[in-house]
């Protein structure tokens, strides 16, 4: 009697425990608000309606929002197609268009005119015209029993069907994508502008002030962003690069508001987030967690250690190697902070809590659900147990080829040589120059003795890391010939090899074809490469593979079995799969530890207390500190202050860089760039106490363009809201 009561109620508990402290988990699908998120929204305080968000048949929120060149976010935010993004979103357009007398990266760039705007081919940004569900027709082949690849073929001819048959104009197109692990399918119409220029961005002192110390980290000070115009045809339609282009006219574009916020404030952030995996099982926590994410942390610890030690010697190094080390500490800082976040917040242990309340909800379920999901979560935890030591082997082995740069040019050796095996030996010279050609970027930026004490690091982890019947015997072999000492045998690669200069490798690609190829298996770095390659070949990558392929179906169906077992009980909302979403939750600081409190807010202050005079990361412009002296912030400021960045617990990821942070009115408040370390873990579970999104406060935006720069022609183009 007495368990009767309790259990339901035990669950009851669990779940409302789950929906009050998850009420700001979620990037939901826009065009699904209205069911299912605005009733919450509203309490939260916002003014707007679902429809002002979302609404095929007049301009609304999602027609101002783009997908940046396909990795990033931007906003319309002028009627004359002004965009608005991240400066590290932007960089890459920046950088092409620097040089040494007119570096942008280090001076800013500001188009006085629009005829100073420059134009970037090959970046191009994409609207979202209309969504529609199409899970029906895309799944109606599916048979139960079929296996992965026969129901993806299945799926595969229906998703052509359906996507030659959607309605359409002439000049926009179609993308299918599953969601909820491939349960439903939504169908994107969208239009693509190819004519996207540049039109203005601080110096990197502001734009990427704090750099690779200050990145995940809150307190942030960075004024991370650019500015972009997208053009169009005189029509008003994407059109390709041309002089006669008109700046987009477009169907809705953000209100710019100067109020700022307040704590608790309601904020929503509209934007195209890459990739999250919410819905795993406690055993693939506890891999990412335990094994994945140790192993690899610990291979770029070891390689950016070695990095940074001649960083600092050497400028000619820092230049060679500072973007490379950027890149790789990016991820490296994001996997810490989520293991660690994954601990405070008992991760672990609510993924089974959740597990045993799923396992008592399908118990007391209907009968056919019971049968048609029993043991599904089982087989799928059991299932990365099984994965763990070839998965762990797999990012050893990826971690190992990305760090060491011989692996780099080794493998771009081995795919030229394949190609001419394909084409024929008569392509060879051809491809021989345009191999070797190809290589003078990466030689450029290579520095051998780098790269060889990065190797000696990384082939000492793997050896100790890589179970030997993974590894393989011409690798141990290799190994038994240094007397599996990693220093021994990085010398005799780095001393002897070909890959390790540009000289070498053209006077090793001198010889005929197959004389080529069977040195290959001599060259000590060539040799290497292919050893070890053939061990992650021969033993890890197949199983890898079986193992996913069985993962990826029970993955599906257990997304499916939650959302019917718990149907009425939770919400669920897809993994990002980098199509539109809308996040929202409310402007508010947080506890990283015990005794330490954050506020929400940073200043100019914070800015200058940081200030290093010369520093690569914490320098400051003149001007800028002259303009924070005479308090000289126009209307920007508040109470002589000028603020720059705040945070807020919208759920956010990678790609949802440049996303506008919108107000309960929709009015621009913010752009978002980044989340506190703490909180990174948020890609697979999320946790209000500690998960942050990082945005620059809109009006330190505007001061930098109208007070810095003085580019007050692109301030009197938007519509302010005071
Ligand atoms: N952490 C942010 C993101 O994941 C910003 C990265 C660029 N900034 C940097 N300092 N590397 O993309
Ligand atoms: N900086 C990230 C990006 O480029 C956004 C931060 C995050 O991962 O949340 O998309």
């Amino acid at each position: 009697m007495l368990q009767r009561i309790v259990k339901p109620l035990m669950i009851a508990v669990l779940l409302l425990f789950a929906q009050l402290t998850y009420a700001t988990e979620g990037m939901w699908l826009p065009q699904l608000l209205s069911g299912l998120n605005e009733k919450e929204m509203k309490g939260m305080g916002m003014k707007i309606t679902a429809s002002d968000i979302y609404n095929i048949n007049k301009g609304s929120l999602k027609d101002a929002i783009v997908s940046f060149g396909g990795f990033c976010t931007a906003e319309v935010i002028s009627s004359q197609g002004l965009i608005l993004t991240n400066h590290h979103c932007g960089y890459e357009s920046i950088q092409k268009h620097s040089s040494l007398q007119n570096n942008f990266l280090e001076k800013g760039f500001w188009a006085k005119t629009a005829t100073e705007e420059l134009p970037n081919p090959g970046l191009f940004v994409t609207f979202i015209v209309r969504i529609d569900d199409v899970t029906k027709a895309a799944l109606q082949d599916v048979k139960p029993g079929m296996s992965e690849r026969e129901r993806q073929s299945a799926i595969d001819k229906r998703l052509h069907e359906i996507r030659q048959n959607a309605r359409r104009e002439s000049w926009q197109e179609t993308m299918i994508k599953p969601f909820y692990e491939g349960n439903q399918y939504f169908l994107f119409v969208t239009e693509t502008f190819n004519d996207v220029r540049l039109v203005g961005t601080p110096p990197s002192a502001i734009g990427k002030f704090g750099s690779d110390t200050d990145n995940w980290v809150w307190p942030r000070h960075t004024g991370d962003f650019s500015m972009f115009r997208i053009y169009a045809g005189k029509d008003g339609r994407p059109a390709p690069y041309s002089l006669d282009n008109v700046p987009l006219s477009p169907k809705y574009f953000l209100p710019v508001s100067l109020k700022g916020v307040k704590q608790n404030d309601f904020t929503m952030v509209l934007g195209f987030p890459g990739r999250t995996n919410e819905y795993l099982p406690s055993e693939a926590v506890k891999l990412t967690v335990e094994a994945l994410g140790p192993a690899k942390v610990g291979m770029r610890d070891a390689a950016l250690e070695v990095l940074d030690g001649y960083m600092r010697k050497d400028e000619q190094i820092k230049i060679q190697y500072a973007a490379k080390y950027a890149n790789t500490a990016n991820a490296w800082k994001k996997w810490k902070g989520e293991m660690l976040g994954v601990k405070q917040t008992h991760g672990i242990d609510k993924k089974e809590q959740y597990e045993a309340t799923y396992r008592e909800l399908l118990n007391t379920a209907n009968p056919e659900l019971k049968v048609q999901y029993s043991g599904v979560l089982d087989s799928l935890n059991e299932m990365y147990r099984r994965i763990r030591p070839y998965a762990q082997t797999r990012d050893y082995y990826s971690e190992l080829v990305r760090n060491v740069e011989l692996f780099t040019a080794g493998d771009r050796l081995i795919s030229f040589l394949g190609e001419v095996r394909d084409k024929g030996e008569g392509q060879y010279e051809t491809l021989r120059q345009q191999f070797l050609e190809s290589m003078q970027p990466f030689y450029k930026n290579y520095n051998a003795q780098v790269d060889h004490d990065v190797s000696v690091r990384l082939l000492e982890i793997y050896a100790k890391g890589v179970p030997k019947q993974y590894a393989g015997a011409e690798y141990a072999q290799i190994c038994a010939e240094s007397n599996n000492d990693s220093r021994t045998l990085a010398d005799k690669v780095y001393a002897a090899s070909a890959l390790t200069s540009p000289e070498k490798l053209k006077a090793f690609v001198q010889q005929p074809y197959n004389a080529v190829v069977a040195q290959m298996w001599k060259d000590p770095g060539t040799r290497l490469i292919m050893a070890m390659r053939k061990g992650f070949v021969d033993n890890v990558s197949k199983p890898v593979n079986d193992l996913q392929n069985n993962i990826n179906n029970l993955q599906r169906t257990y997304m499916q079995a939650q959302m019917d077992v718990m149907a009425g009980k939770k919400r669920f909302y897809p993994d990002a799969n980098s199509t539109l979403r809308v996040t929202y939750g409310k402007v508010d600081g947080y506890n990283p530890r015990d005794a330490v409190h954050y506020d929400f807010y940073t200043y100019l202050d914070g800015v200058m207390e940081k200030y290093v005079p010369g520093d690569y990361e914490f320098d400051v412009p003149a001007k800028l500190i002259e303009l924070y002296k005479n308090k000289d912030y126009g209307r920007y400021g508040v109470n002589g202050k000028m603020p720059v960045c705040f945070i807020a617990s919208n759920h956010t990821t990678g790609g949802n860089s440049g996303s506008p942070a919108l107000d309960a009115n929709g009015h621009l408040i913010g752009l978002n760039f980044d989340r506190t370390w703490e909180g990174t873990m948020s890609d697979i579970n999320y946790d209000p106490s500690i998960c942050r999104n990082i945005m620059v406060d809109i009006r330190y935006v505007l001061f930098i363009v109208d007070k810095y720069a003085g580019c007050t022609r692109l301030v009197d183009e938007m519509k302010l809201v005071k």
